[in-house]
């Protein structure tokens, strides 16, 4: 599918999508955020906001509702532990002290917690992050580990009131939700690192997939997990080869996978920003 295409199909995405309740709010809240986060060294040390600070993580599944009002909705697979468990563990490494989304559970004025539940809320969002950031600095990271939906009911044809039950099988048409990664890496976020998931059921198609998401959508990695071994180990694809990452059960902090995950992809983070730099 040509770019053009592409970019047409999420035009017409996000225009038929209903707006973001709250939205100001929202905006007021990030703008607020980025403020307090960007002062200059030595200012106000508590509030300086370094490059590799900047970690825009998403977490979570997200909900396809099948009416305008909604009763019924799909979901999609997501305790949201991986996103949590790795903003925790980026707060850890002291390296990357901000979470841009999600459900982590730690809060100072470092932590910007904003919830969603729709695909039309989860993609508006991430729109206004990116370009927010973009803003601020080029380097900041985007760790998208939020189970997405890929198929939808559009807006305009979806039905206002609950669907009745009396009349038999229910016969939906899904469409497919355009791919946010292209746009992500081209227009709202160019310059951010950018890691992307990839989660299978077939492991025999696991590593497959994520290289060629890395190599479609150019983002900096890929975190590939089989949905029953996810807690155990992961496999992170990228251009420089496939690194397996596990937890440890014999090292307290290792026990979770997502420890030594953040402790790689903050590592090759860093690395990005210098390279960026010089
Ligand atoms: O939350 P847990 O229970 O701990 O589980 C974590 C997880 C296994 C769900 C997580 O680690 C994971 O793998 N998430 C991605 C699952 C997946 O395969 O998602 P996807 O196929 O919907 O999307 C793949 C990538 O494309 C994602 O990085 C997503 O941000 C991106 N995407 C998806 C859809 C879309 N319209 N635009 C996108 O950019």
């Amino acid at each position: 599918m040509s770019s053009e295409v592409v970019e047409d199909e999420i035009s017409s995405f996000f225009e038929s999508s209903p707006p973001l309740k709250n939205m100001d709010g929202i905006i007021k809240k990030l703008n607020r955020f980025i403020k307090l986060n960007s002062s200059s060294r030595g200012e106000n040390h508590q509030s300086d906001w370094r490059e590799e600070d900047r970690v825009c993580v998403t977490s979570g599944g997200t909900t396809v509702p099948l009416e305008q009002r909604c009763v019924r909705y799909i979901d999609n697979f997501s305790s949201g532990n991986r996103g949590a468990a790795s903003t925790d563990s980026c707060i850890t490494f002291g390296s990357c002290e901000t979470s841009c989304y999600g459900p982590p559970s730690l809060a100072d004025g470092r932590l910007l917690k904003l919830p969603f539940s729709t695909i039309y809320e989860y993609l508006q969002m991430l729109r206004l992050i990116a370009t927010a950031l973009k803003d601020v600095g080029s380097c900041s990271m985007f760790y998208l580990a939020a189970a997405v939906s890929d198929f939808y009911v559009p807006w305009e044809s979806m039905t206002e009131h609950k669907i009745e039950s009396g009349s038999g099988p229910l016969d939906i048409r899904l469409a497919q939700v355009p791919k946010m990664l292209s746009i992500l890496r081209s227009n709202w976020a160019p310059n951010a690192f950018c890691i992307s998931f990839k989660l299978e059921t077939d492991s025999k198609i696991l590593i497959e997939k994520a290289t060629k998401a890395l190599q479609k959508y150019k983002v900096h990695a890929v975190v590939a997990s089989e949905l029953s071994t996810r807690k155990e180990e992961v496999v992170v694809v990228s251009s420089s080869g496939n690194v397996v990452v596990r937890r440890d059960c014999d090292k307290p902090d290792e026990s979770i996978v997502e420890y030594n995950l953040i402790r790689l992809i903050v590592d090759r983070h860093s690395t990005y920003i210098k390279e960026s730099h010089s």
